[in-house]
């Protein structure tokens, strides 16, 4: 994962552009943050363990001064959380700098080379091989661009790197398959690994493709392929929702996403007779027309999708799904397949590369996405933007329910009948039951398992709750489908075992499935929409009662956090945004 972000051309505060750029960037990882400003022959390099506030609380990032920098966030991959592994790497001379997001495959023979021939490393990271690799070619008599073509055909793995060398007034770039784009200023120009990372500077931009590389400096940038012949490439003008990213009032983002739901939820089911209306129908003309349908996607999307597989066979549509890890294993493609990704971040590298390989094989490729031109919304052939704003808390919220009102309006447009309008206002409603969660999360916030049973509908949002408690609360949680409790997982459950039971419409086997956990004294918790129940939400069909069913589920999961006292929007160990494999 990780985060890059770098400028060229900076007259002025070059530690406090580079700290809002990569604060920005802070959502694809936060164990350690490491900049780098040079101006000449001199430079200043900072960095330590931590999130972004934390190094710069210690390290002071603001104080760093220079007419060009590089900054990384990052998610430990190879190496562990430890001062020396974070970024930015050196050669010995402290004369070539790198930061990187992706992973180097064949790092180790790499090292092993350059060893041999008396390379000394610090850290055991594989970013760590960059700035020796470059040092060695460059002594050997290479330009820092020819080093670029060689490094190209040696490197296997994934990268995005920006690469710096004092003496030198340009920043290198180089992607594969992580990304990376230009944004082109007045006097300055930036590199980030998005767009939010610079667009309150320049919203004209150039988007790395796969094996491209790019000299740039202060006013002009020029692009290569990996063989070093240059090419042209658009500048897009970028036009982002300014949405305000701050916490507000709020003590926490995950709060402040599950609150503004009902206003998300609005704003995306305006877009469909206005804004969206092409790309709705161009949709459904794809679902109608091709043989096969799969979509794809992983975590809190997955579940999303296992609702629009449900939703549309209850319309006689057949679709597939399998989490996008292990997809490839199970989902076969050809021309006649619709692929549809789901995705709040669209740079999931799990989403991102059978994408691109169901593209190679001719698949019509579709995309739910919350984050404007990223990765998985330019791989497709057609795209829904599920409107949700900057979704910044680590744990999806606002954007699940998005992609699931998104996937409603794709069925009602198909024959489904569903009140979408209401949903807003009964969202509204069911957050009136926030106190009542915050009196189950009391109960709940000591216990080690908790299991959420769902059935149709319900069973993804079950595994959707479940999720939460484990992400948010560390807590281990089972989300299922309640007839499957029998076959085994009964076994586990004794005295006051929390048991969220999502029960619509009174079914008979949830309600039987209920009452065996019940009678071997779990301490259970109803969510339904009829009789008495712990949480009664308001009237709804079987697709929008997930959604009401979610938000409570959310809400608690929430309220166990702050109970424990965890790290609510950085999770342990977790980033928003996957892009390692
Ligand atoms: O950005 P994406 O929707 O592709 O992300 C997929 C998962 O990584 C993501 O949903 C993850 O499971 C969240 N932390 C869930 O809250």
């Amino acid at each position: 994962m990780c985060g890059i972000f770098g400028i060229v051309g900076c007259v002025g505060k070059l530690g406090k552009i580079m700290l809002d750029g990569i604060t920005k960037l802070e959502y694809r990882g936060y164990d350690s943050v490491g900049m780098l400003g040079i101006k000449e022959e001199h430079h200043d390099l900072r960095k330590d363990v931590g999130n972004v506030d934390t190094v710069n609380k210690k390290v002071k990032f603001e104080e760093i001064e220079g007419w060009m920098g590089i900054v990384q966030t990052r998610w430990a991959t190879n190496g562990g959380v430890e001062k020396r592994n974070a970024h930015p790497h050196f050669n010995k001379e402290k004369t070539i700098f790198a930061v990187h997001n992706g992973i180097i495959e064949n790092f180790e023979e790499i090292k092993s080379n350059l060893t041999t021939l008396g390379y000394e490393f610090l850290s055991s990271t594989d970013t760590e091989i960059i700035p020796h690799y470059f040092d060695h070619k460059i002594k050997n008599g290479k330009t820092v661009k020819e080093a670029i073509i060689d490094f190209m055909d040696d490197i296997e793995g994934t990268f995005a790197i920006l690469l710096v060398v004092k003496g030198d007034d340009h920043v290198y770039a180089l992607k594969r398959d992580s990304p990376l784009a230009l944004g082109i200023g007045d006097g300055m120009n930036l590199l980030g690994s998005d767009i939010y990372a610079f667009n309150t500077i320049t919203n004209k931009s150039i988007f790395f493709e796969d094996n491209e590389f790019a000299v740039i400096g202060a006013t002009y940038h020029q692009f290569f392929d990996s063989k070093g012949n240059e090419i042209e490439k658009p500048i897009k003008e970028i036009s982002l929702d300014q949405e305000e990213k701050s916490k507000e009032e709020y003590p926490h983002y995950m709060l402040k996403e599950i609150l503004e739901q009902p206003k998300v939820a609005r704003r995306l089911i305006e877009s469909f007779d206005t804004i969206q209306k092409d790309n709705f129908d161009e949709f459904i003309k794809l679902i109608k027309e091709k043989k096969k349908i799969a979509f794809l996607s992983c975590g809190t999307s997955y579940h999303a999708s296992l609702m629009g597989v449900s939703v549309l066979k209850t319309l006689g549509i057949s679709a597939r799904s399998v989490v996008a890890s292990e997809w490839e294993t199970f989902i076969d493609v050809d021309e006649d397949t619709f692929v549809i990704a789901i995705s709040q971040s669209g740079e999931t590298m799990d989403v991102v590369k059978p994408l691109k390989n169901a593209k190679k094989k001719g698949a019509t490729i579709g995309c739910l996405v919350n984050v404007p031109y990223s990765t998985i919304q330019r791989l497709s052939d057609v795209s829904i933007n599920i409107l949700a704003g900057p979704e910044i808390a680590v744990a999806s919220t606002k954007a699940f329910t998005n992609m699931n009102i998104a996937l409603f309006q794709i069925a009602k447009l198909l024959g489904y009948k569903i009140d979408i309008d209401l949903i807003p206002d009964k969202i509204t409603k069911t957050l009136d039951l926030r106190n009542k969660c915050k009196d189950v999360a009391k109960e709940l916030y000591k216990k080690n398992d908790i299991y959420v049973l769902g059935k149709h509908f319900s069973y993804p949002i079950a595994r959707e709750i479940a999720l939460k408690f484990k992400e948010v609360d560390y807590i281990h949680a089972e989300g299922m489908m309640a007839g499957e409790l029998k076959h085994g997982t009964l076994a586990l459950i004794e005295e006051n075992v929390p048991v969220i039971s999502l029960i619509y419409d009174n079914n008979a086997e949830m309600l039987s499935s209920t009452q065996e956990v019940r009678a071997r004294g779990a301490k259970i918790y109803e969510i339904g929409n009829k009789g008495k129940v712990d949480f009664l939400v308001p009237e709804c069909n079987m697709a929008d009662f997930a959604v009401y069913s979610t938000l409570l589920g959310h809400l608690i999961s929430y309220e166990v956090g702050v109970l424990k006292g965890t790290e609510i929007d950085q999770c342990r160990n977790l980033a928003k945004s996957v892009t390692v494999l």
